[in-house]
Parts: C-alpha cells; sequence; structure tokens
C-alpha cells in the first residue's frame, strides 16, 4: 500500500500517518521530521532548511526530492509507506511520479485531510511531542492521560517545534496555499484523490482513512 497524505500545515497528517503506520505496518515518510534530522545534526542540508523552515516557507524542490528519492529506495519501504508532507509542489508530483515509475510503484491513494484556516492556529501552536520518542500531544485536543506524562514511553521532557508560533502559521497557510492546493488537482485528475473531513475528533479522521485504505485494498 502507498499512500499520500495531504492537507494543510497542522491539519492532522502526521498524527494519523503514525496511527496508520502502527497499524498496517506501512513505514511513514515525513520530509517536515526528515528535514529536522538534518537540522539538529547540522548537516549542509539542515544548514541550507533551517531558516527556511522557520519563516515557515518551503525548502527547495530539489534538496527534499534528493531526501525522499533516497529514502524510499531503503529496505523497510518495500511493504509500503505513507508520504507526509510530500509532494508539496506540481514539480514534487512529477518528480514523485518519476521516481515510483522507475521503482514499479503506483500510488494507491492520495487522501486529502481537509481542515479549514480558521482551525489551524490553535492545533498548531497546542502542539508538542515527547522528547524522548515523538509522541504527538495537543493541549487541548490529545492531552497525554497523565499530565507531563508521556503514554507512550513514560517520558516526562516534551518539546515544541521552532516554526509552531501564530506569526509563522500564517506563511505556512500562504505557502500551503499558493505552492501546494495546487496539486489537489494533479491527483484528482489522475483519478486518486479521496476527501476526509479534518475536523472531526481524530478517532473519526482514523475511522474513514482506515475506510479508504480497505477499500482500496479490496480493489
Ligand atoms: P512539516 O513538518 O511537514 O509541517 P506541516 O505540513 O506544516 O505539517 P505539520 O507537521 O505542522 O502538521 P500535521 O498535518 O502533521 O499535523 P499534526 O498531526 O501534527 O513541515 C515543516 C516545514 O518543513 C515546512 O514548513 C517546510 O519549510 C519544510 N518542508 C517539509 N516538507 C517539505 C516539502 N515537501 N517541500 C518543501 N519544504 C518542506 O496535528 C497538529 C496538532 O493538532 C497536534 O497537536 C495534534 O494532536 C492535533 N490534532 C491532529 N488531528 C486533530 C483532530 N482531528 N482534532 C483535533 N486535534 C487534532
Amino acid at each position: 500500500m502507498h499512500l499520500i497524505l495531504l492537507g494543510p500545515p497542522g491539519g492532522g497528517k502526521g498524527t494519523q500517518a503514525k496511527i496508520l503506520q502502527d497499524a498496517y505496518g506501512l513505514v511513514q515518510l515525513s520530509t517536515g521530521d526528515m528535514l529536522r534530522a538534518a537540522v539538529a545534526s547540522g548537516s549542509d542540508i539542515g544548514r541550507k532548511a533551517k531558516a527556511v523552515m522557520e519563516a515557515g516557507q518551503l525548502v527547495s524542490d530539489e534538496i527534499v526530492i534528493g531526501i525522499i528519492s533516497d529514502r524510499i529506495g531503503e529496505s523497510d519501504c518495500r511493504n509500503g509507506f505513507i508520504l507526509d508532507g510530500f509532494p508539496r509542489t506540481v514539480a514534487q508530483a512529477e518528480a514523485l511520479d518519476a521516481m515510483l515509475t522507475e521503482r514499479g510503484i503506483k500510488i494507491d491513494g492520495a487522501i486529502e485531510v481537509r481542515v479549514p484556516d480558521g482551525m489551524i492556529v490553535e492545533r498548531i501552536t497546542g502542539r508538542f511531542t515527547c522528547a524522548k520518542c515523538g509522541s504527538g500531544y495537543h493541549d487541548k485536543f490529545q492531552r497525554p492521560k497523565v499530565d507531563g506524562v508521556c503514554a507512550s514511553c513514560g517520558g516526562t521532557e516534551f518539546s515544541r517545534r521552532a516554526d509552531d508560533n501564530a506569526a509563522t502559521v500564517q506563511s505556512r497557510l500562504d505557502a500551503y496555499h499558493a505552492q501546494t492546493a495546487p496539486i489537489l488537482p494533479y491527483y484528482e485528475k489522475k483519478g486518486v484523490l479521496q476527501v476526509v473531513d479534518g475536523t472531526l475528533p481524530i478517532a473519526e479522521v482514523t475511522k474513514r482513512l482506515k475506510e479508504i485504505i480497505e477499500g482500496a485494498k479490496r480493489g
């Protein structure tokens, strides 16, 4: 199974990709996570990406296409993957088509998790993650069962992303509408685009995504 999760920043792509990864044994491929790892490591790519990400703009196509092209060739991707945050421009979508064709892989679904701009600031500014295992939480919508303790690993240190502030959110939304939303018709024309209502509670969104996946499995 090869899926693409599309949608605005803070729309719930990462939250759902992690749930689907565990449910179906697929690998979550998040270009945002890969770029943040590059920034943390101080690599060449990380140095180039840092300021761009903090400004809420898109990192160059060349960099992210290179990262994904290397990653999907790794052995753990053989059983399928969920692309989360890639592609984000028409050029990236075209490059993805070329790399998948080369490997004989077809996309089973491109799913837009649709959330209006008005809900995004609250989603993003309330987000935090466990510093030890990376599990995601939200101040209001997804609190750990015990305050201050990660439900997955028991960790007690949490972090917030440098770009998760109200000022940067607007730039990220602008980039989404100008550069990423145009790929929705690209996948619609291919007949693989499906839309899920991302304003529903997390478990409801998961239920709808699983229905789509089960439908794709049946062919
Ligand atoms: P990236 O890390 O991909 O960020 P993003 O697209 O802005 O998406 P987010 O990770 O912020 O949101 P999400 O949809 O995963 O939401 P989440 O599930 O966490 O990219 C960061 C930066 O890297 C970009 O700005 C760019 O600079 C660069 N970059 C990355 N990929 C690139 C590419 N391909 N090309 C160029 N540049 C690239 O949910 C958010 C919060 O809401 C969480 O706290 C969660 O608990 C909560 N929540 C989730 N679902 C629900 C729900 N249904 N109801 C209530 N709360 C919910």
